[in-house]
């Protein structure tokens, strides 16, 4: 996607205005809610012929940590419910070792119906889809969003990155809260030499958390 075209999406993202908030016109667990019910009655891409579930997202309304993945898989398409299949036991198991529980944090994808096949999510996917995660991330105001892979870092961000030349690094994002980009747990099951900078980068969400 080029540079001019992602700088529309992304302030045409911001006209979902059905929900109300972030002004605490309502408690965020309703917002969310209310959200949720806008995203299963989606029809916005062509995802939603094939997915068996919606993702919307899980996890504590009132996290300081949200993580952003890329879309669900078929374990999570299954269930519908994010990050419950291999990769989501490796998030799991890294929240726990700085720690947390994942009850205590908030997950969220780009996109929140399966690609076919696994397949990357495309640019108009994408661009239907993140109004639903900008508006997650509105009315959660996480103090740390984590990254997971590039999809998320790129919508994050708001231009397209190279992990290895990303990771290791507080950014500051639009919506005024910390992002740290780290690979996505799926690329470290892969490729296990990755596991090293993952827990590295969990070291460092660790260390803002505690600022
Ligand atoms: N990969 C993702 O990006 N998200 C999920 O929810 C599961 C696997
Ligand atoms: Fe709607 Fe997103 Fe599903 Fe596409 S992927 S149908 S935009 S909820």
């Amino acid at each position: 996607m080029k540079r001019g075209s992602l700088a529309a999406w992304l302030s045409e993202s911001l006209g979902l205005e059905e929900v109300i908030l972030p002004n605490g016109v309502k408690d965020k667990a309703e917002a969310l809610e209310e959200l949720k019910k806008i995203v299963f009655k989606c029809q916005k891409c062509e995802l939603h012929k094939t997915r068996r579930n919606y993702v919307f997202g899980e996890g504590n309304p009132y996290a300081e940590l949200m993580f952003v993945g890329e879309a669900p898989g078929g374990e999570e398409d299954k269930h519908g419910r994010p990050f419950v299949g291999r990769a989501g036991k490796l998030l799991t198991e890294l929240l726990q070792s700085i720690g947390l529980e994942r009850e205590e944090v908030y997950i969220a994808n780009v996109l929140k119906c399966r690609p076919p096949r696994n397949r990357d999510p495309r640019p108009e996917e994408i661009k239907a889809c993140s109004p639903y995660l900008d508006r997650q991330i509105k009315i959660i105001q996480p103090r740390l969003l984590v990254a997971l892979g590039r999809f998320a870092a790129f919508f994050l961000l708001g231009r397209p990155v190279t992990l290895s030349r990303s990771r290791s690094i507080v950014y500051e994002t639009r919506y005024g809260n910390k992002l740290i980009v780290t690979y996505h747990p799926a690329a470290v099951l892969r490729d296990p030499r990755k596991m090293d900078l993952v827990q590295q980068d969990f070291e460092l969400i660790k260390k803002v958390l505690e600022e």
